[in-house]
């Protein structure tokens, strides 16, 4: 039997019970590609037929965590931003993602305004998963059809977030589900 959801749902309880740390997000990563790798689940959630939108796969009531389709039709370079206090591991179910993480160039002291410069950058390609580490300041960058699958650590849309204008440094306080 090919490695489904449910499956993955039930690795995900126990890994996370055990470490929520960074090793347990790890495993979570190599799960997450396993999952990636069933054809039947890329079609099921991700596929051609899918219309496109976020889609929430699976919510933990105990722990918190959830699991997203992200069925995207056009092209987006998101702005910086961070994911408050949760981590967040993205697995490219078509075509590509480019993974982009940020550091801060500034001291960090005005709650308003920041100087960032790109510090890492990697093409995530179907069957691949990458982690954002809790508070890593990162955006993305893919081309139209692209989809890919996410696990956070928490639901993003009850948590403080914030996102970086490059141009200007202005940071700006992020609205629920305003991005990814
Ligand atoms: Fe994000």
């Amino acid at each position: 039997m090919s490695y489904d959801l449910d499956h993955f749902v039930s690795d995900c309880r126990t890994i996370l019970s055990r470490d929520p740390g960074p090793a347990g997000r790890e495993e979570i990563r190599l799960r997450l590609e396993h999952l990636l790798a069933n054809q039947d689940f890329i079609r099921q959630y991700c596929g051609d037929d899918v219309p496109q939108g976020l889609k929430l796969l699976y919510e933990d009531k105990d722990l918190g965590f959830q699991i997203l389709a992200h069925v995207n039709d056009k092209a987006r370079v998101s702005p910086p931003h961070d994911h408050g206090a949760s981590w967040a591991i993205y697995g490219q179910a078509t075509q590509y993602t480019d993974m982009i993480e940020w550091e801060r160039a500034d001291d960090g002291s005005d709650p308003a305004r920041a100087a960032l410069k790109p510090a890492k950058k990697y093409r995530l390609m179907p069957g691949h998963a990458g982690i954002y580490q809790d508070g890593k300041i990162h955006s993305i960058d893919y081309p139209d059809k692209a989809r890919f699958v996410r696990v956070t650590g928490t639901n993003l849309d009850k948590i403080h977030r914030v996102r970086f204008d490059v141009k200007t440094g202005e940071i700006h306080r992020m609205t629920p589900q305003q991005a990814t």
